[in-house]
């Protein structure tokens, strides 16, 4: 590993910065509002299977992928190929990954600028600022052009700095206070009207609805977005990975972790739904769908706060605080897959391709926030229900059917001598070669032709 790449300094490092990668908008704004128009229960068991039988397994190719090539995207999908037409189709995934990662960025940064706001709200509130307040709480131009450009700014910050003292530092301080702070709202919410309702439509669920092709698609989708993959994101913290370290109980943590969050995430959104609706905030229609499903987090939870009186002030700021943070350890994971791309292709400076990319992906996110009401919604789906999944079967088939199994077990047995004979890499690289793109492709097959 040369020096000037930078890698993890350590496991815990690594951990919570992929996890932090994973875990951010999709687990607590994303989960809950398509649980809650998917028809609840079931599509969280969807996506809990879905989870860990397909999204794990591509991520663990993609995390192989980038710990062998020890580059960025492009150059380690090429790495494990040998003719020209696969060197093509290695820049068509990793390039196509990384536009990905960059749309994906500009619409999270709106969401993210919206975090932001609802994070100064409080202190408005509690400073007497009337005015501000109102600005900060309500959907306007100059309001999302404001904290999406800060919130950009903030990415292009931490990237700036490079793995260790950037990436890594960062995503490993506040991951474990998001987590109580969530605990402590769950019990809260649990003591309020309605919640057990609530509680009921997230938990029990409609088999009948399970095999739904839509259902299934979204679920497919959002576990891909939940675990960061089809963006280059997880090749190029892959390659920042110590050759010493175990990769599959790596990706396993990563996975668990993220979840365990948007599980407990759904435990807290859902009945405070159900908790808004009965204190009287329209939710739901009268035929019981979702009336705003962008927006819904920011009117369930500041609606929940209002209710705790003077503290749901200060819980308040915690929580957008912290969600802002958790959006933070994931855009900069998004901006890394583009950056680390400039950088190595093009010899730039760190700094210039960070500004540069970063400046870029500002215009189209200003683009979307002129056009919210017809690109916002266009880009989610672009890349969330159809890149990231399309993206994450191709890594799947460059494990399977183009790298040779010999050296991906060479790969793997690195941090884990015993790899070769355990059951899990056993199975893995047929499950991987065979299983994962079979099953990604019906699930598309069958949403297009529903
Ligand atoms: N996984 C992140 C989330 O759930 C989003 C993300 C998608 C991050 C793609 C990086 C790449 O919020």
């Amino acid at each position: 590993m040369s020096a000037s790449r930078g890698e993890f300094s350590s496991r815990f490092g690594f951990i919570m910065a992929a996890a932090g990668s994973a875990v951010g908008l999709g687990n607590i704004w994303g989960f809950p509002t398509q649980t809650a128009s998917n028809g609840g229960a079931a599509f969280l068991v969807a996506y809990l299977i879905l989870a860990f039988c397909l999204a794990y397994p591509a991520l663990m190719a993609e995390l192989v992928i980038g710990r062998h090539g020890q580059a960025n995207a492009v150059s380690a999908l090429r790495k494990v190929t040998n003719q020209a037409w696969q060197k093509k189709f290695a820049f068509l995934v990793g390039f196509g990954g990384i536009i990905c990662a960059g749309l994906i960025l500009s619409f999270y940064a709106i969401v993210a600028g919206w975090m932001l706001s609802a994070t100064l709200e409080p202190i408005a509130q509690l400073t007497g600022q009337v005015q501000a307040q109102t600005w900060l709480s309500e959907q306007s131009l100059s309001r999302n052009i404001i904290f999406t450009a800060a919130f950009i700014i903030l990415t292009i910050a931490i990237i700036s700095k490079g793995v260790e003292n950037g990436i890594e530092k960062w995503s490993k301080r506040l991951m474990p206070a998001l987590l109580g702070i969530l605990f402590m709202l769950i019990i809260y919410v649990m003591t309020q009207e309605g919640a057990v309702e609530g509680l009921k439509a997230y938990l029990v669920p409609d088999f009948s609805s399970i095999l739904n092709p839509e259902l299934l698609v979204n679920a497919l989708g959002q576990a891909f977005f939940s675990l960061s993959l089809g963006t280059s994101v997880m090749i190029i913290y892959g390659s920042y990975i110590s050759k010493k370290e175990n990769l599959v109980s790596l990706g396993a943590y990563v996975t668990l972790i993220d979840v365990f969050i948007a599980f407990v995430a759904g435990l807290l959104i859902i009945p405070a739904m159900y908790v808004a609706q009965a204190q009287g905030v329209q939710i739901f229609s009268a035929e019981g769908t979702l009336l705003s499903e962008d927006t819904l987090v920011f009117q369930v939870l500041p609606a929940l706060f209002t209710s705790m009186g003077y503290v749901g002030i200060f819980v308040g700021f915690a929580f957008f605080a912290l969600m802002s943070i958790a959006a933070l350890t994931s855009s900069i994971s998004m901006l890394e897959a583009p950056v680390s791309y400039a950088v190595e292709r093009f010899a730039l400076k760190r700094l210039q391709a960070t500004w540069l990319i970063g400046g870029l992906i500002a215009l189209v996110s200003f683009t979307i926030v002129f056009n919210l009401g017809s690109l916002f919604g266009f880009v989610i789906t672009l890349t969330t229900k159809i890149a990231q999944p399309l993206l994450g079967l191709m890594c799947c088939i460059f494990v399977g059917w183009i790298w040779h199994r010999s050296a991906l077990l060479k790969e793997i047995q690195q941090g884990c001598p015993e790899a070769g004979n355990s059951f899990f890499w056993k199975v893995w690289p047929w499950y991987i070669k065979f299983v994962c793109p079979i099953a990604i492709a019906l699930v598309f097959a069958n949403s297009l032709l529903s």
